[in-house]
């Protein structure tokens, strides 16, 4: 197989199940398993369940649009959010559009339970803002970065990509007894390998890695930071891709993803736990302090995001402007919140969360 002919040969879906369903891929399934049922139940001891769905959604976003060298920061994507006068930048658009993708896409799946072709150009849709769909002409290759020369050139017939994505879409769907795990790795590798889309493959193919979590009810809000993995691997995950077309390393693949949900599930309940103590010593705090201020609805509201506006908290307290102003620059004197200038909006901002997020 040459790297410039388009690859129209792709198999479809399923591979030979003695390949991907070894014995070590089984001994790693099972402590992937254990990891994500344990962040499944812990997810739920959260005082509100948006805080972590917020930060490790918006993180996710970002690590990966980082893979395409997209790069913004935290602190510009908590501004951008939570203000209405800051100065937005392209790369702090696209990643906040990925988030946009992200969780409509998780609304769908929560209205209709699967996720299908129409589902997933939806997704590239609003990642990208355009509508240009499954691919129809010729010219999308993988490149080497550095060189230039082609990697893969991928399925370049529409009818063929449109049959390998309905392939695709009824293997995500079909309950045919494998472990989700081994079959996240599995559609994962296939859709980039189909590339179906003239951009946005890699984003959307890692958005739909969270959702099929969510949509095999292993999680049930999409609140994994998987990219964070494939950032840190990023070479053997571009070389694990290419080398099951070439050299058919299943197991190898399947392990690499396994294990990195596994690695990230672990990560994602220690940050779990540290929102969790931030917030009863943030409370507590609180409640000593400022008596006549404490509420556990305010507080919960200065964990949903780090950055909090005056009519955030009068919006959703139902309070007058002036009042939540008067509760935020109470906190402010016991060192909770710090305020900052942007324009003429005072931002309060949730330094211990934001630390604690931002990496
Ligand atoms: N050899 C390969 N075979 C299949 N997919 C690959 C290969 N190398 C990289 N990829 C995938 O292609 C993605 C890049 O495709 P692209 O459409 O530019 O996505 P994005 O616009 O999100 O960057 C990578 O993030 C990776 O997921
Ligand atoms: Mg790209």
């Amino acid at each position: 197989m040459k790297p410039e002919t388009p690859y129209n040969d792709l198999p479809l879906l399923p591979p030979p199940r003695g390949v991907i369903e070894t014995v070590s891929v089984l001994r790693q399934v099972g402590k992937t398993a254990a990891a994500i049922g344990e962040l499944k139940g812990l997810a739920n001891t959260l005082p509100n369940p948006d805080i972590l769905l917020n930060a490790v959604v918006l993180r996710e976003a970002s690590a990966s649009s980082e893979i395409e060298n997209i790069i913004t920061t935290q602190d510009k994507l908590y501004k951008a959010l939570s203000s209405q006068n800051s100065q937005v930048d392209p790369a702090t658009k696209e990643v906040l559009r990925y988030r946009e993708a992200l969780l409509s896409g998780y609304h769908t799946l929560q209205q209709r339970g699967f996720l299908n072709t129409n589902a997933i150009v939806r997704i590239q849709q609003t990642l990208e803002e355009n509508s240009a769909g499954i691919r129809r002409l010729p010219g999308t290759a993988l490149r080497n970065a550095a060189t230039g020369s082609t990697i893969y050139t991928p399925p370049n017939d529409h009818e063929t990509i449109q049959r390998l994505m309905k392939n695709l879409e009824d293997y995500l769907n079909e309950e045919d007894g494998l472990s989700p795990f081994i079959k996240l790795a599995v559609q994962h590798y296939q859709f980039e390998s189909i590339h179906p889309f003239y951009d946005g493959n890699g984003r959307t193919g890692r958005i739909i890695n969270v959702l099929f979590l969510v949509m095999k009810g292993l999680l049930e809000r999409p609140v994994l930071y998987l990219s964070k993995y494939i950032i840190d691997h990023k070479p053997e995950y571009y070389r694990l891709l290419q080398s099951v077309r070439t050299q058919e390393t299943w197991e190898e693949w399947v392990l690499f993803i396994t294990k990195a949900v596994e690695v990230t599930a672990l990560e994602t309940i220690g940050k779990i736990n540290l929102i969790n103590a931030l917030f009863e010593k943030t409370q507590e705090k609180a409640r000593l302090e400022k008596p006549k201020v404490y509420s556990k609805d305010l507080l919960e509201l200065l964990f949903i995001q780090p950055y909090c506006r005056i009519e955030f908290v009068s919006e959703r307290l139902g309070i007058t402007r002036q009042t939540s102003s008067r509760y935020l620059k109470e906190l402010e004197k016991t060192g909770i919140l710090t305020s900052q200038q942007l324009g003429k909006e005072t931002l309060f901002v949730n330094e211990e969360l934001f630390d604690l997020l931002k990496e």
